[in-house]
């Protein structure tokens, strides 16, 4: 298959040296398409800025800011079959960002803020027959949260992680989530090594994608029988 896994934080800047950010890592994201890759997927990396390289034979796109993300996963969407959107975007940037650094002057300051696209929404029209994954990071009513945002972004599946604990979600090398799929299946994960969430995630997309071709042929043979 050919997979597009986002992975890492944005960074909306403020003035040239200053940014709003958030504490991705990008193992998470790194983790799936590694996972990907071992078995034998052509992947697309889109990251925003992380520290750590990326895995051996992936294809990376090195993006700044939410939209910057949102460009690049559109004008690669048409070549994919499944999207794994694993990236933490920035919900907001600021309204403007000055052009020279904003200097100190003892007083408090005031940041007005504007919405991000959602990149998940932007790109949901034109799905397809793709296969979407999302993430829910959450620090409560997880399950609530996740079921909102996997029908409102109208993903097949989402990866919901508790991330108010230090042992999952942001810069931990583990992770403890829950997989909710369109169809109705829960599967709660103990908290194991990001590298093995990410090889389940893939063995997902993987019968996802089988279980789509074998409808494909049943279709085609019903077709053919009526002939
Ligand atoms: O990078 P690590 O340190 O390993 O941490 C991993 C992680 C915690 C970042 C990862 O597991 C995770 O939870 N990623 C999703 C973070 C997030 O933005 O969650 P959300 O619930 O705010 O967003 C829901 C989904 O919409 C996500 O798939 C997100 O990529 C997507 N989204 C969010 C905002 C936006 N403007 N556009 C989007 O498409």
């Amino acid at each position: 298959m050919k997979i597009i896994v986002t992975a890492g934080p944005t960074r909306e800047p403020i003035d040239p040296v200053r940014f709003i950010g958030n504490r991705s890592s990008g193992k998470m994201g790194y983790a799936v398409a590694a996972a990907a890759l071992r078995r034998g997927h052509s992947v697309v990396l889109i990251s925003g800025p992380v520290a750590i390289a990326p895995p051996a034979g992936v294809k990376l796109r090195k993006v700044v800011t939410a939209r910057e993300m949102l460009a690049d996963v559109r004008s690669r969407l048409p070549w994919c079959d499944a999207l794994v959107m694993t990236a933490a975007v920035a919900d907001w940037r600021p309204a403007v960002c000055a052009r020279m650094k904003i200097k100190k002057t003892g007083e408090g300051a005031l940041l007005r803020l504007k919405p991000n696209p959602d990149i998940l929404k932007a790109v949901a029209p034109r799905k397809g027959r793709r296969i979407f994954v999302g993430f829910a990071a959450e620090t409560g009513r997880l399950r609530t949260e996740a079921l909102r945002k996997l029908r409102e972004k109208k993903l097949d599946m989402i990866v919901a992680n508790d991330v108010g604990r230090p042992d999952s979600g942001f810069e931990a090398e583990t992770n403890r989530v829950v997989l909710f799929s369109a169809g109705g299946e829960e599967t709660q994960l103990p908290l194991m090594a990001k590298t093995k969430i990410a090889a389940r995630i893939i063995k997902w997309i993987e019968r996802r994608q089988s279980r789509g071709v074998m409808a494909d042929n049943c279709a085609c043979a019903e077709r053919a029988e009526s002939v």
